[in-house]
């Protein structure tokens, strides 16, 4: 044993002797840090060793600090910021943009530094760079996350072309509330498809080997359970119980930790009554200890500053000590950290030991991503160019396209149309790129977007377009977002788009919510079609002609008033560069519609929060029963409008009845086979997503009336059937009992296949211990 420890720090030693020698060089210390097996991480740690040695407190503290030049995102820019990454005091940033050359002047200011530590480089990469794939909440509808990895590292090569080395998603907030602005931002309600696409696009951005030029260090958000904001207000408080946050809520952002991301985001709100960014339980007890997390724990934006408004810090030396305590590594804008913890490290408050781990930290990421060893990336002004927005990224665009849209209603299967009819086309997202992208879309090159007009004029001449309305009339909206509506104006619009409703064969309608209607800090108290654009459907309608809705949007709407007024309602989200070709492919049958909803659809705005995993309570109430004193409204359904796992196809599925390998099975080793078959009953070829899911109607805590524990998309010809297979466990069968152990129970078990959550066949299984 003895000879062992002398051998491990003899060898010690040698490294930090190699390192040393190599630290003399700019930037250029010995790193394989490709595969940190053992010796990759003995390797790491030696380096990072000597150089902490190396290191100052002020230099430390700098690699603390992440900087912005910008409040795109933010309520301020950092102030002197070039003096910082110079001198050093800031030895991260995020949101530069600008030209390769330009990112590299900005990047290499970390040369005029002592040690010449390079910088992480991070920008808020969501839902693609310059190819600009749907909003995540619209890619998750695909359920295809070999497609939504994918689009991820489409994101990484574009981006880390640029310069940038570190993107601030996936965002993984669970979200049930569609008032709360930043659903868009995520996958929606279910935490076991959360979680597969959080880990998708964890492995999309990273890629095997974060050394790799084009890899991009994941930053998992918001941790945690943000999307749970009170009444969807944005940054507004969070309270649930922790069996509900470990059955639902931190699922994904635990997928993303165990698929390997680099980084994690405290979140704005707090958790049983302590903001997430100062939650020592969260942070170390939770994700470092109980989830092995080794990577960097990054705030929010300016979120230490906050912990004064929380009311948990008298000023920001005493916030920045409570982030550090907890577990927070960098301080996001801020500058809290880097202007006070010396001053409490005099004081007794933190200890060098806390503050050497964080740097370690930062350290880190800078030496997996091979930083230290290449700290520009093979930088070469051309290779953006060359990588971005090429053909094969923008058919990954197409297909993600295809694949996000919903169809929601066909009436008549008015849709697809054919080729030749006379389109009016109205609307004001009808003709408009921008419009195609979401607030977060900000490296977005609109003029590589093909416009829903254009789409459809590529495929069919007979296609005449007017904006039909203004976007937004609502008083309160217009005069808080400084915007305008002209009454005058609005008339002329309508009767344009009504004569040329009148003369064609259908109209398509392009209506719903602007871009800056949803994201950060977009929380809406009424979630419908403004009213000025609702109207124009009507007169649309009024004219006898068929209307085609073509929703844009970031969020679940409340249209259910808006049904009548159109024959067919098609999810569009908000698309991307593809957008239009993608539109047109739908609309005239050249692709089948195959997404489905991953956040439900309320008929009002008083079912919210509506999610249907929800629990059966002691007075269950079934739709159209008479009883009284049950769970449901006076004034309306308990069922949404549009539910979980919805979504319409232009032919027909139907399943036979479940067939199970066995009804009763005994213990932890036993598999059930479950097997469906599904016709393709109506004329077009198409995909159809498959939607297991599992009821445990006794057990020591209540479950849910249904979840979620397997999918498969089948394709099938017209008339053709295919018989699926699911393999269900006992692993599908645990849940977390109130003493927050992962476990399962023996008893009886429904099992759901079906189009959604709500339209399936049913069967029941016994399984004992
Ligand atoms: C948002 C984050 C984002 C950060 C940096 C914050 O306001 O909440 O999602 O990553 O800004 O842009």
């Amino acid at each position: 044993m003895a000879n062992k420890i002398l051998h491990i720090s003899a060898l010690t030693v040698l490294l930090s002797c190699c390192v040393l020698l190599s630290i003399a060089q700019p930037n250029s210390p010995s790193n394989d840090s490709k595969k940190p097996g053992r010796s990759g991480i003995q390797q790491m740690n030696a380096f990072i060793d000597v150089l902490l040695k190396k290191m100052t407190i002020d230099e430390k503290l700098g690699q603390l600090n992440l900087v912005t030049p910008t409040s795109r995102t933010g309520p301020f820019a950092t102030k002197n910021i070039l003096l910082k990454l110079k001198d050093g005091s800031a030895g991260n940033v995020y949101s530069i943009m600008g030209t390769p050359s330009f990112m590299h002047s900005r990047l290499t200011l970390a040369d005029s530094t002592r040690l010449k530590i390079p910088l992480l480089c991070a920008l808020d990469i969501i839902h693609g760079y310059k190819t600009v794939f749907p909003i995540p909440l619209g890619l998750s509808c695909s359920w295809d996350t070999t497609l939504i990895e994918k689009t991820a590292r489409v994101a990484a090569v574009e981006a880390s072309a640029v310069g940038y080395n570190w993107t601030y998603s996936p965002m993984v907030d669970l979200t049930r509330d569609p008032r709360w602005g930043r659903v868009m931002e995520g996958s929606g309600e279910d935490p076991y498809l959360g979680g597969l696409i959080a880990r998708a696009m964890v492995k999309g951005y990273q890629g095997n080997d974060l050394t790799n030029e084009t890899s991009l260090m994941a930053c998992v958000k918001h941790f945690g359970i943000y999307g749970a904001a009170e009444a969807g207000r944005d940054y507004n408080t969070t309270d649930m119980s922790r069996l509900t946050m470990y059955q639902n809520y931190l699922v994904p952002y635990r997928a993303a930790v165990d698929a390997g991301a680099g980084g994690i985001m405290s979140s704005f709100n707090e958790i049983e009554g302590v903001p997430a960014t100062a939650n020592r339980w969260l942070l170390t007890d939770l994700l470092r200890k109980e989830w092995g997390f080794k990577g960097i724990v990054v705030t929010d934006f300016n979120a230490i500053q906050e912990l004064i408004n929380h009311g948990i810090a008298a000023d920001y030396q005493q916030a920045a000590e409570l982030a550090l305590n907890a577990g927070v590594d960098m301080d996001m804008a801020s500058e809290s950290m880097v202007a006070s913890l010396k001053q409490s490290l005099k004081e007794g408050k933190v200890t060098i030991a806390q503050i050497d781990a964080a740097c370690r930290t930062v350290l880190e990421a800078k030496y997996k991503l091979g930083l230290f060893t290449n700290p520009y990336r093979n930088y070469d002004p051309d290779k953006a160019a060359r990588v971005s927005l090429t053909e094969e990224s923008k058919k990954i665009a197409k297909e993600a396209v295809l694949k996000s849209i919903v169809l929601l209603k066909n009436d008549n299967s008015i849709l697809p149309l054919k080729k030749s009819s006379n389109i009016a086309l109205i609307g004001p997202f009808a003709d408009n790129k921008q419009e195609m992208f979401s607030m977060w879309a900000f490296a977005g090159d609109i003029h590589s977007v093909v416009s829903i007009y254009e789409g459809i004029k590529k495929q069919n001449s007979n296609v005449v377009y007017a904006q039909g309305t203004q976007m937004y009339d609502d008083t309160f909206y217009i005069r808080k977002n400084h915007l305008q509506f002209d009454s005058v104006k609005q008339r002329q619009l309508i009767s344009e788009a009504l004569e040329l409703a009148k003369q064609s064969d259908v109209v398509v309608a392009v209506l719903g919510e602007g871009a800056n209607m949803s994201g950060e800090a977009r929380s809406r108290a009424d979630i419908s079609i403004p009213a000025c654009q609702r109207e124009l459907l009507k007169a649309l309608k009024a004219t006898g002609k068929p209307v085609v809705l073509l929703l844009t949007n970031g969020r679940p709407l409340t249209i259910q008033n808006d049904l009548p007024y159109a024959d067919a309602v098609v999810e569009t989200w908000r698309l991307g560069t593809e957008a239009g070709d993608g539109v047109a492919d739908i609309l005239f049958g050249n692709y089948n519609p195959s997404g489905k909803l991953t956040m439900t659809f309320p008929r009002s705005l008083g079912q919210i929060p509506i999610y249907y995993n929800h629990k059966n309570t002691g007075r269950p109430y079934t739709e159209g029963g008479k009883e009284n004193f049950v769970s449901n409204y006076s004034d309306q359904y308990n069922t949404p409008l549009f539910p979980f796992g919805y979504g319409l196809s232009y032919t027909s599925f139907t399943y036979g009845d479940i067939s199970l390998s066995d009804t009763l099975l005994h213990g932890s080793k036993e598999i059930l086979k479950v097997k469906i078959s599904i016709t393709n009953s109506g004329k077009y070829a198409g995909g159809e997503t498959v939607q297991l899911y599992l009821q445990d109607p006794v057990a020591s805590v209540t479950r849910p009336v249904k979840e979620l524990k397997h999918f498969q998309t089948v394709f099938l010809q017209s008339g053709e059937t295919k018989e699926i297979t699911f393999t269900v466990t006992p692993e599908d069968l645990k849940f977390y009992n109130s003493k927050l152990q992962w476990v399962w129970e023996p008893g009886a078990f429904f099992v759901y296949i079906g189009t959604s959550c709500q339209e399936c066949k049913k069967a029941k299984f016994d399984w004992t211990k």
